[in-house]
């Protein structure tokens, strides 16, 4: 079996990304399932490095830095090792998120719940239009979903976000590419930021928390989105 590819992109720095990324890595190697998860560092800022870089204790997983536009190639070598590659991209459009495209089965676009959140992801959108036919020529369709992150616990989402996320499923010319949203929507939590300055997640420190229970929920609903 190869491994499934999961990116996580957005042009926009700080909505989340490598928060994501870390907790759903995290989620799939201690679940019951025990997956085999190997994290790619994309970003040059080195984040999820730094991150790993401040256990106390043994990884969970392996945690390998790859900031470069070869992703797509590099990524092909580690396919029969793991069951799950999840990588952390950049807070920006350019080589190395189109290298993350690539090199993808599932793409998930972290974003604050706010318009100005939503509008940002054009870019990415755009991209990821370029990128189809690319995609196309190897047999691949793309598959990609807004991820709802840092919201507010107290409050629902509005409706106008909920309308303005759902344009986005049906897509009007020139956009050819549906866009979903998860249902699972990550609140802002202070663990999230507590565990990372330990180097690890609320799933090691608070397992029975809220935190951790939205994460789980994400992971899985993120396996169903990537298997099905
Ligand atoms: N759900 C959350 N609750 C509380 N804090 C969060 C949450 N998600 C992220 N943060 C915090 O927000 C900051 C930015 O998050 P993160 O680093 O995951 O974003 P990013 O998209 O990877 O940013 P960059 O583009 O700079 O890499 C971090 O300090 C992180 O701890
Ligand atoms: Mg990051």
């Amino acid at each position: 079996m190869k491994a499934k590819v999961i990116g996580f992109i957005n042009r926009k720095g700080g909505v989340g990304k490598t928060t994501l990324s870390i907790c759903v890595a995290t989620a799939l190697t201690l679940g019951e399932q025990k997956y085999r998860v190997l994290l790619i560092d994309a970003d040059t800022q080195r984040s999820a490095m730094k991150w790993v870089n401040r256990r106390e204790t043994d990884p969970l997983f392996p945690v390998v830095g790859l900031p470069t536009e070869m992703i797509h190639r590099e990524v092909k070598h580690h396919l029969p090792n793991y069951d799950y590659i999840i990588i952390d991209g950049p807070g920006e459009i350019g080589a190395i998120t189109r290298s993350i495209v690539l090199a993808s089965d599932v793409l998930l676009i972290p974003m604050g719940p706010s318009p100005v959140d939503i509008e940002a992801t054009e870019d990415v959108l755009s991209l990821l239009e370029q990128a189809k036919p690319f995609k196309e020529a190897m047999d691949q369709e793309i598959r990609v979903a807004f991820v709802v992150a840092k919201k507010d616990s107290r409050t629902a989402l509005g409706r106008d976000i909920v309308e303005a996320l759902s344009v986005y499923q049906q897509p009007v010319e020139p956009r050819t590419i549906p866009v979903g949203t998860l249902n699972t929507h990550i609140c802002t939590r202070v663990v999230h930021a507590e565990s990372a300055a330990t180097g690890q997640s609320p799933l090691e420190v608070e397992p029975t928390g809220k935190a951790a229970a939205e994460v789980i929920a994400l992971t899985i609903e993120i396996l169903k989105f990537t298997d099905g």
